[in-house]
């Protein structure tokens, strides 16, 4: 076999992977489902909370979900009652009631998430 052949083997075996690599993770992508989390309504309280991973209360007569994941290293955040923020213990940041930060070193504001009520339970989409 000439030298010229095997790279162009070689070359063409790459560009097989590469592609095959490419429409895998694109697929994958494509099919991967949203993960969802059921909430019993009689769960949510008026005051903010943190139930599997989610902010979640009732507001009048809806409900605000964020996700409880500071958006600095992810740590868990707290709800301040008395002060009416969420703390991240980690590093310090502070969100306001609607997410926005306060207080860094977070700079994005927390994810609010979708959610649906089916009967008795609030579907939120993570
Ligand atoms: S993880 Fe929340 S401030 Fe760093």
């Amino acid at each position: 076999m000439k030298r010229r052949d095997f790279l162009s083997r070689i070359i063409g075996f790459l560009i097989f992977l590469i592609s095959g690599k490419l429409i895998w993770d694109f697929l994958s992508f494509s099919l991967k489902k949203r993960q969802k989390l059921s909430i019993p309504i009689a769960q949510v309280g008026t005051k903010p909370s943190v139930i599997d991973g989610i902010i979640v209360w009732r507001e009048n007569d809806t409900y605000r979900v964020y996700s409880s994941h500071c958006t600095h290293l992810g740590c868990i955040l707290k709800y301040d009652e008395k002060a009416g923020i969420f703390k991240c213990p980690c590093h310090g940041s502070e969100f306001s009631i609607n997410g926005v930060v306060i207080h860094g070193p977070a700079r994005k504001s927390l994810k609010r998430l979708d959610y649906i009520v089916k009967k008795d339970k609030i579907v939120v989409n993570l």
